[in-house]
């Protein structure tokens, strides 16, 4: 589905973390929308290195961007000739910035805070010199515990991840009171959908759920998962939002949610009543208390308002339009 009119004809657009699982879908929206618009991606995709959680430090994958036809460069953002390449030899006009260390359980507080932070900076500086509008995500991880709905303004961020996602929204405003551009920061709530199956066991509980599913094991679930409720987004939704964000009413932070909480417990009924499976679960303590989100619901009033985003997919339809995705990755990937 196309979100705007605009045939982006001659437009060069930037995705880094284009190798990901969100930017490797908006890779391919340009693609099949707007096939004359030019698309970079620049991503460090995987190496076997890891961080001290045993999780990689970044998980882009080839197989995200089989039939994609732009240009793809691998490159680290933190390193500032790669930027300046960048710089020099591109005239960008969008700047789609996914690219993070993405993990909400990384512990290295120096490389989190440098790759989301500093080189983000350096991305801006980029962005003024070309003139080309900022697109950046964010993270309802900003919000920690902080009552629902979450209202930006109301931050309380537990982890490191979320205090980088916050830092990247304050430097964002100070940019938009002091440059021209147009700078727009996305704080996308829980995300699933195709081609996150590579963040492995940082993928969504939708699809790790699907796969212990499929396998026939009895899902295991969180003690008391019916009232652990977050705001949980389908992939398609995301690029709604970041689609619409090229051409904002207003340079600003907003939330991408669907402004519904569901639990945990939801997701597993639902995928049970998508497999045609009646597996009983299995109740585990949660080991992450005083880490952990036990609310989430986005307030959207302001992004429905600046950037006209209205969400489509229920979690019911979210998850009915990504079973076949799934059973096909299961096939694939795990069995
Ligand atoms: N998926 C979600 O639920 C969710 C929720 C909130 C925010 N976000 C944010 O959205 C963005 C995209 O997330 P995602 O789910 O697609 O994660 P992802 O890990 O699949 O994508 C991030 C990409 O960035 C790349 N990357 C990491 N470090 C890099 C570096 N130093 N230089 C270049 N590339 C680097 C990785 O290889 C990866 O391909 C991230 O900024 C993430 O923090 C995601």
């Amino acid at each position: 589905m196309r979100y705007i009119d605009d045939d982006l004809d001659n437009k060069t657009i930037l995705i880094t973390g284009g190798a990901g699982f969100i930017g490797s879908n908006l890779a391919f929206y340009f693609q099949e929308n707007h096939p004359d618009a030019k698309v970079v991606i620049v991503d460090s995709f995987r190496s076997g290195e890891k961080l001290s959680n045993g999780n990689l430090k970044s998980f882009g994958h080839f197989k995200n961007l089989i039939g994609f036809r732009g240009e793809i460069i691998s490159g680290d953002i933190n390193d500032r000739d790669l930027l300046l390449n960048l710089e020099l030899n591109y005239k960008f006009d969008y700047i789609f910035h996914e690219a993070a260390i993405s993990d909400t359980t990384a512990l290295e507080q120096d490389l989190m805070v440098k790759t989301n932070v500093n080189a983000y900076k350096d991305l801006l500086e980029l962005a003024i010199k070309h003139n080309a509008n900022m697109i950046y995500a964010s993270s309802a991880a900003t919000y920690g515990n902080a009552a629902s709905p979450q209202i930006v303004g109301r931050e309380a961020p537990q982890n490191v991840y979320g205090f980088s996602k916050l830092c990247m929204d304050n430097l964002s405003r100070e940019y938009m009171q002091n440059s021209n551009i147009s700078i727009v920061g996305l704080r996308y709530f829980n995300v699933y959908g195709p081609r996150e199956y590579f963040k492995n066991t940082t993928a969504s509980m939708v699809l790790q759920f699907g796969h212990q599913i499929l396998l026939g094991k009895n899902p295991r679930l969180f003690e008391d998962s019916d009232k652990i409720l977050r705001d949980f987004i389908y992939i398609e939704d995301i690029i709604q939002a970041n689609i619409k964000a090229m051409n904002p009413k207003k340079s600003g932070i907003y939330n991408v949610g669907t402004g519904k909480a569901r639990s945990f417990q939801d997701i597993v009924d639902i995928l049970q009543r998508e497999l045609g499976t009646t597996l009983s679960c299995e109740y585990i303590p949660n080991p992450f208390i005083g880490s952990y989100q036990f609310h989430t619901e986005a307030d959207i009033a302001s992004t429905k308002e600046a950037l006209d985003y209205e969400p489509k997919f229920e979690m019911e339809d979210g998850i009915k339009a990504y079973i076949s995705e799934i059973k096909r990755v299961f096939e694939e990937e795990v069995k």
